[in-house]
């Protein structure tokens, strides 16, 4: 044991703490972690750990980043937070700096990911109305089936889960919803509503069990927006920023979004920050006073995100998630092809999931996840027969050997202990 990085409470007590105190919104793995560097984490007791969760893709460039974490300490000891009401010295270099690295006219600066949605929602509907001229309350945004975008009353809404749905109504209006990966259900429903003002969509949606669309899918569906005169609307939260072995995962298809959405790993994970990009046409529909928020564009977020987007680059991130993600599905094809149990492996560079022969709602995949843990590796179940395996993109080939040798073991141990 490691005692440089004990804790100072044990597993239990902090396991009691947090469930006398905290709301119980959340379940996570019986695991205390105290400390992270780069693919690693440390529990209570010292035990050391391969993250493959990353913070659900936030931590892409590596817990502890010191680029990142200097830039966080540097700025909150010169300068915190001023609110808009006055301009500060780091967010128009912020601004300049990620319009010129994604490549559009204009950002709009939040915090989380919920609120970069909201902020992108709010955005097309105040161009619709303004720039386009939908009549009044008339308009209409269509998303897929088996969407996470987020837990506001809005966003909740449209999704179709009923653990993030069921009993928080009364819902918002104006969202139709399709099936993902359907180009024929996008335009009908597109024709359908005259008011459609635009399609939001994951390029790949992670929360569903990192469901990857066909080939040609998005740029099909870029191509109606284009052709019906509406917005085409990324939501690059997960898949964003590296994660999928290119900057953005809409970039495998050589699609530009017209709303790009940002954020976890915009900040390498120290730091809640998000955006929304968007060239002059459609972001100067909003005016001052219209839309905001305290901590958006703070600082600390500016310099952080500047920080964060610069290791990405240095480093080759988006490189290394397709080169290691290639070794991933190849070695867990391997497993595929041998096992009974395991049906499935899919994703895109370091975004990926392993599906598990069993029901959507058993309890396989958690249980496997508890094994993965005793072995040292953290992944958590997006679904009960799904495991997602996402590690910080910093991770090298002799770690992610490791690793995968983690995963094989415990999914042996599991299928001789269950079959
Ligand atoms: C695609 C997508 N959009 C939005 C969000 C919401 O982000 P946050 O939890 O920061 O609000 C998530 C979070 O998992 C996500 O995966």
């Amino acid at each position: 044991m490691n005692t440089e990085i004990k804790s100072h409470i044990t597993k239990e007590q902090a396991i009691a703490l947090e469930n006398k105190y905290g709301a119980h919104n959340y379940h996570p793995l019986p695991v205390v972690l105290t400390r992270g560097k780069g693919v690693y984490l440390w529990d209570v007791d010292g035990k050391k750990y391969y993250d493959f969760l990353s913070a659900y893709s936030a931590v892409n460039q590596g817990h502890g980043h010191p680029k990142i974490v200097n830039a966080l300490k540097e700025q909150a000891e010169r300068l915190a937070l001023t609110s808009r009401a006055f301009y500060n010295d780091k967010l128009g270099e912020y601004e300049k700096f990620a319009t010129e690295y994604f490549g559009y006219d204009k950002l709009l600066p939040m915090n989380t990911g919920a609120e970069a949605v909201e902020t992108a929602i709010k955005l097309a509907r105040k161009w619709a109305y303004e720039e386009k001229g939908i009549p009044e309350n008339q308009a209409n945004i269509i998303v897929a089936e088996g969407n996470f975008h987020g837990r506001t009353t809005t966003i909740i809404s449209f999704s179709n889960d009923p653990e993030a749905r069921d009993n928080f109504g009364p819902y918002t209006p104006g969202f139709t919803k399709i099936p993902y990966n359907d180009l024929q259900a996008l335009e009908e429903a597109v024709k359908a509503n005259p008011n459609t003002i635009g399609f939001l969509v994951e390029p790949i949606q992670g929360e569903a069990g990192v469901m990857v669309p066909d080939e040609g899918y998005l740029k099909g569906a870029k191509e109606i927006c284009e052709k019906y005169g509406c917005l085409f609307i990324a939501d690059e939260v997960q898949t964003g920023i590296a994660r999928t072995g290119k900057l953005l995962a809409v970039q495998h298809e050589n699609v530009r979004p017209d709303i790009l959405i940002l954020g976890k790993a915009l900040s390498g994970g120290v730091y809640p920050v998000s955006a929304v990009l968007a060239d002059d046409e459609i972001m100067l529909a909003i005016k001052p006073g219209q839309h905001g928020s305290t901590f958006g564009g703070n600082p600390i977020a500016a310099n952080v995100a500047i920080a964060a987007l610069t290791v990405v680059k240095e480093e080759k991130l988006a490189e290394n998630a397709e080169k290691m993600g290639k070794i991933f599905r190849e070695e867990m094809q391997k497993v595929v092809d041998s096992s009974k149990f395991v049906k499935k492996v899919r994703g895109k560079g370091l975004l990926n999931a392993v599906i598990i022969d069993d029901t959507e709602d058993s309890d396989t995949a958690w249980n496997i996840c508890l094994k993965l843990a005793e072995n040292g590796l953290l992944a958590k179940p997006t679904h009960g027969n799904i495991i997602r395996f996402a590690p910080p993109l910093v991770i090298n080939e002799e770690q992610m050997n490791e690793a995968l040798d983690i995963i094989k073991k415990s999914i042996a141990e599991y299928e001789q202990e269950n079959l």
